[in-house]
């Protein structure tokens, strides 16, 4: 009987080195959350549609869901954990409390990904940009409205 092949691999996420044994067709959301630990990264629809598993790779926004964790060695992987200054939260964070723009936050971390790259790319993106920026991440509960205000005010350096 043979057995299933495995990779043994070291992901680097936000910072540091994770060595982990997996089967060549993970996923990398599912690595994350299961070998790696980090569960902040959602996993919705596990198609690509709805932006809940959104991490950066080198900085560009990716859904993990659709790519696979072995290619993602030797890049730069960052998860909604490594927003974070140390224990305090990032102000795109905390200005989505504030406005409002987390309901029952199953979005919330994939938003932060992609709102963070948007703002890296372009540090005063106007309210279409913003939408665009965000035209990946889907939101069943807020309208959007209120995550669109909360970048604005990180924009505006609020927090
Ligand atoms: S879980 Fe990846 S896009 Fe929905
Ligand atoms: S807050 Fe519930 S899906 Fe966005």
């Amino acid at each position: 009987m043979s057995m299933p092949i495995k990779l043994s691999i070291d992901l680097n996420v936000n910072g540091v080195d994770y060595p982990v044994t997996i089967e060549p067709g993970r996923n990398l959301v599912s690595v994350l959350r299961s070998e790696v630990g980090l569960t902040g990264t959602k996993e919705g629809c596990d198609d690509c549609e709805c932006g809940a598993c959104m991490v950066l790779l080198d900085g560009q926004p990716v859904n993990s869901c659709s790519y696979l964790a072995a290619q993602a060695q030797g890049r730069a992987i960052t998860t909604v954990e490594g927003v974070m200054r140390g224990a305090e939260m990032h102000p795109l964070q905390r200005n989505l409390l504030e406005a409002g723009g987390v309901q029952c936050g199953f979005c919330t971390p994939g938003m932060i990904m992609s709102a963070t790259a948007l703002l890296a790319r372009n540090p005063s993106p106007t309210e279409e940009e913003i939408r665009i920026g965000l035209s990946g991440n889907l939101c069943r509960c807020t309208g959007y409205a209120k995550i669109v205000a909360a970048v604005q005010a990180t924009a505006a350096g609020r927090y």
